[in-house]
């Protein structure tokens, strides 16, 4: 298929490039560069073997967008442009609101103008809260508890009017636990710029000796460890659900919403051990209070994901780190 990829050199999106691009589809990526750098595109390359077109270009240009889908024959449109810091929403809502739900609505007007009716659409555990149990299900409430899950909220809750009101628009809604992990090539994963929000790209830091300990944001939560515990979820598992999500909406003919995560959870320090022992080295770490915001634990129910899609993820917490580490020496190395 010709396929738009937005958000495409960025961390998810890069990934899920060149798993597309391996199954023999076209891909045409948009991205801003707010977030990203456009040498990914040669990694992607060579990770795929075959080369996607890049078009430095904004999702809320809605002209713009028109022209990518209508000049390239787009079928269809894989979603990933956002922001994505939660702290960072609290002091930029607007901009929050403007990229990542005004970027949709341009996106959604232009693939309504072509008529191009298929899409993938980043969203995002956070839609969950702090969820009342554990493992969470995909029937459990939405609650938006900070301005950037609200845009995912927002942006789910748009996509399904849409499927409601035009017959043959499909799109599948892919919830995201926590992303992690890097290629096994070590030529694609996270950039963070300035201090890394997430866990693992912080702990990769203070084992490079770039950052000098972790913080562990509480000890005292309900957990077995007293630390926060996530379902984290290898970054190559995840593309590869993008590319069968796709695969379901042609297939099925039906919208999708499903849950990506491994259905484990580890706390804090489960990370920080796996990641020592995938670096050999001592990660030093300091408890310090909790962050503001932050539930005790988050972890999925993935079984929708294998009775539609056929879809589980293969690789688990010490291939996430080792992967996550070797990206890190390598990147280290590079710049
Ligand atoms: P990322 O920042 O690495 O990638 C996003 C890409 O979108 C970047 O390359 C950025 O330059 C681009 N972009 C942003 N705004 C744009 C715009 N207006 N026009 C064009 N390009 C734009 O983030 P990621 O981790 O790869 O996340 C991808 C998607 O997955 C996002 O929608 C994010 O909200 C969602 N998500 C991420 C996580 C996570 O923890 N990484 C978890 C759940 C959901
Ligand atoms: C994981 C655990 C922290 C950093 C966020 C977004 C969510 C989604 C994924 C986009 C928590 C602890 C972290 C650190 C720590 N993104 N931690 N020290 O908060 O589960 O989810 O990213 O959709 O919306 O909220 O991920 O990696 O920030 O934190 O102790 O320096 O690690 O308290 O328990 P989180 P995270």
């Amino acid at each position: 298929m010709r396929l738009l990829v937005t958000g495409g050199t960025g961390f998810i999106g890069s990934h899920a490039c060149a798993d597309l691009l391996a199954r023999g589809h076209e891909v045409t990526i948009v991205d801003n560069l707010a977030n990203s750098r456009a040498d990914v595109v040669e990694r992607i390359a060579a990770v795929a073997g075959r080369r996607p077109r890049f078009i430095m270009g904004d999702v809320r240009d809605r002209d713009a967008m028109l022209a990518v889908l209508r000049g390239q024959g787009i079928e269809g449109v894989l979603h990933f442009a956002a922001l994505k810091a939660v702290a960072e929403s609290w002091e930029k809502p607007l901009a929050y609101y403007d990229n990542n739900v005004g970027g949709s609505l341009a996106l959604l007007h232009a693939m309504q103008e072509a008529s191009v009716d298929l899409l993938v659409f980043s969203s995002s555990a956070t839609v969950y809260g702090d969820p009342e149990h554990c493992p969470v299900d995909e029937t459990a409430p939405r609650r938006g508890t900070n301005p950037y899950a609200r845009t995912k909220l927002m942006t789910e809750d748009i996509i399904a009017d849409i499927a409601s009101q035009r017959r043959t628009f499909r799109a599948a809604t892919l919830r995201y636990f926590n992303p992690a992990g890097a290629h096994p090539s070590g030529l694609l994963g996270e950039e963070p710029s300035g201090v890394p929000n997430n866990l693992m790209p912080y702990v990769a830091q203070v084992a490079a000796g770039e950052r000098s300990e972790v913080q562990v944001f509480g000890g005292d939560y309900p957990t077995p460890d007293g630390t926060g515990v996530r379902d984290y979820i290898h970054v190559v598992d995840l593309a590869r659900a993008h590319s069968e999500a796709l695969e379901y909406l042609v297939r099925e003919q039906r919208c999708l919403t499903v849950n990506l995560g491994t259905g484990r959870g580890y706390s804090v320090l489960d990370v920080i051990t796996a990641f020592e022992r995938a670096c050999g080295r001592t990660i030093p770490r300091k408890l310090v209070p909790r962050r503001s915001g932050d539930v005790a634990a988050c972890y999925a129910d993935a079984s929708r994901a294998f009775e539609l899609l056929g879809w589980r993820a293969r690789l688990g917490i010490e291939r996430m780190c080792e992967d996550a580490w070797r990206w890190q020496s390598r990147r280290a190395a590079r710049d």
